[in-house]
């Protein structure tokens, strides 16, 4: 029967009841320490049989044998109480205050434990522990040397964990791979990517290289991630209207992983061989979906496009050979006297126009796109076009790109601007900017005098629109003193007539 008198002397009583203590908590709080404590009570068991059958032999008169078990059991006994007390402070103490350092950190702590308990023992049997010092300096060195790499990624691996430049599930991109931090461990870090391939990073190259972490957070919303899809379109379609499809398409579509805020953006990128290079970022929410949530944007992005009979620009560089011969000249003229034709036909200012002068008007349009927030004619400019607006809107702005701006109308398609300024042979009286992507065609003075004498009518028409704007400008004006008062219809019609000579 092993001796286990020793047990009730000494500091055993106490050590023995607060190990218990801390092992019920753990079980009890944490468990996923359950492990951890079964191997503890193991060897706590252990070390206490051994220790006894110490004292037994002790008992019987095996000196010697007696010593080395004692002393061997004592140290196993202390490192066992060192590692449950870490244990309890990391897992139990330190979570309870919410306070949570890196793994390692225990690690480490833990370790110095056992080092300054073994010194101790040593001490203890009877070593002089300076010469162990000198001894162990030169050991140290030698394996320090030994080790460089090893000791090096150990250090960085301590380094990652402490300034927090990693966290696990982290998506990080590597020069060759991409994917999410696994496991941050003393050698290195794993790095599971979409494929399913776990990659063992050694710790001193992430310290030594910059590597990405992907994603960022918005006002507390989940992480998200930006994604460039791109698309490719021929330039012969205006880039206003392939973006306003390609936000409508996403906005629209609902697809799973693309976050609504921040909202999907379209892009014209470049211009190159006839092509418009458009791109569609969106933010992505879930990482592992990335090359499956680009193709669905994708697939949506090109049914928009097919939809709206815009078609992808082809890939290959075209020769395009055209013997220019007076047959293709009017074949070309034709197309594009059809299309302004079109664009009149939806103006009412020359809705009672015959076939015949509407198709006059027609050849002597100049064709004008403005991109949103183009300035189309600026006050106090000198006046040279009459403009028909077919696409679009436009605002009529007085004292625009000032703290005073004053906005005095807005215009739709189908209707016209400028005519003040021609017809009355006098500076702009209002900025017109383009209130959304705008098609407009321009006619010039000598067109406009030319329709005008052939259609004394449509003097009186434009008289009484431009009669009833300038009244509602003077109306509108803030400082009443500096617009001058509108001039009734009869009079602006007079100063028209003399203006044109008719
Ligand atoms: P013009 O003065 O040549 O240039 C600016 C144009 O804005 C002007 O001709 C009109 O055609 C137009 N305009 C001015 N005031 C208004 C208004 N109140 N509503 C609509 N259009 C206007």
């Amino acid at each position: 029967m092993p001796d286990i008198t020793y047990l009730s002397r000494h500091e055993w009583p106490y050590i023995l009841l607060v190990c218990g203590i801390l092992l019920f908590a753990l079980y009890r709080y944490r468990p996923a320490e359950r492990r951890n404590v079964a191997l503890t009570i193991l060897f706590l068991i252990g070390g206490l049989i051994g220790l006894s059958l110490g004292h037994l032999a002790e008992a019987h008169g095996m000196k010697q044998a007696a010593g080395i078990l004692v002393e061997l059991f004592t140290i196993i006994l202390g490192l066992v109480v060192i590692r449950l007390f870490g244990l309890a402070l990391f897992r139990l103490g330190l979570a309870a205050l919410r306070i949570e350092p890196p793994r390692i950190l225990e690690d480490v702590l833990v370790m110095v434990a056992y080092l300054v308990w073994g010194l101790v023992r040593l001490r203890y049997a009877g070593l002089d522990l300076s010469q162990l010092v000198t001894t162990s300096a030169v050991i140290t060195a030698v394996l320090a040397f030994a080790m460089q790499d090893t000791l090096g990624n150990i250090l960085s691996g301590i380094a990652l964990q402490l300034d927090d430049s990693l966290e696990l599930g982290q998506w990080v991109k590597l020069p060759d791979v991409s994917g999410k931090v696994l496991q941050i461990g003393w050698r290195s870090t794993l790095i599971e990517t979409r494929n399913g391939e776990t990659v063992v990073v050694p710790n001193a190259w992430l310290m030594k290289n910059s590597f990405q972490l992907v994603g960022k957070r918005f006002n507390g919303h989940p992480l998200v991630w930006r994604r460039w899809v791109w698309l490719e379109v021929s330039w012969d379609h205006p880039p206003a209207r392939v973006l306003e499809l390609m936000h409508m398409a996403i906005r629209d579509a609902h697809i799973d992983g693309v976050a609504s805020e921040p909202p999907p953006h379209a892009v014209l990128m470049e211009m190159r061989d006839g092509i418009g290079r458009y791109a569609l970022r969106y933010w992505l929410t879930d990482f592992l979906a990335d090359d499956g949530t680009d193709s669905q944007v994708r697939a949506h992005l090109v049914a928009a496009m097919v939809r709206n009979g815009i078609p992808m620009a082809a890939p290959s560089h075209n020769v395009l050979m055209t013997k220019d011969n007076d047959k293709t000249a009017a074949q070309r003229q034709e197309v594009d006297l059809e299309r302004r034709l079109t664009a009149l036909a939806g103006v009412p200012l020359f809705a009672d126009f015959t076939d015949e002068e509407r198709r006059h008007l027609a050849v002597q349009l100049r064709f004008a796109p403005f991109e949103c927030g183009d300035v189309i004619s600026r006050e106090g400019a000198v006046a040279h076009w009459l403009y028909i607006l077919t696409v679009g809107e436009v605002d009529v702005w007085h004292d625009y790109d000032t703290p005073t701006a004053d906005l005095l109308g807005h215009l739709k398609a189908g209707s016209f601007f400028g005519e003040m300024g021609l017809m009355l042979g006098a500076p702009r009286t209002a900025t017109v900017v383009a209130a959304s992507y705008v098609e407009c065609y321009r006619l010039d003075r000598a067109g406009f005098e030319a329709i005008l004498t052939a259609r004394p009518s449509l003097a009186d028409t434009l008289s009484r629109i431009l009669a009833e704007r300038m009244a509602e400008n003077h109306l509108h004006s803030r400082d009443k003193l500096s617009t001058p008062a509108s001039p009734p219809q009869a009079e602006v019609l007079e100063r028209i007539r003399r203006f044109f000579g008719l």
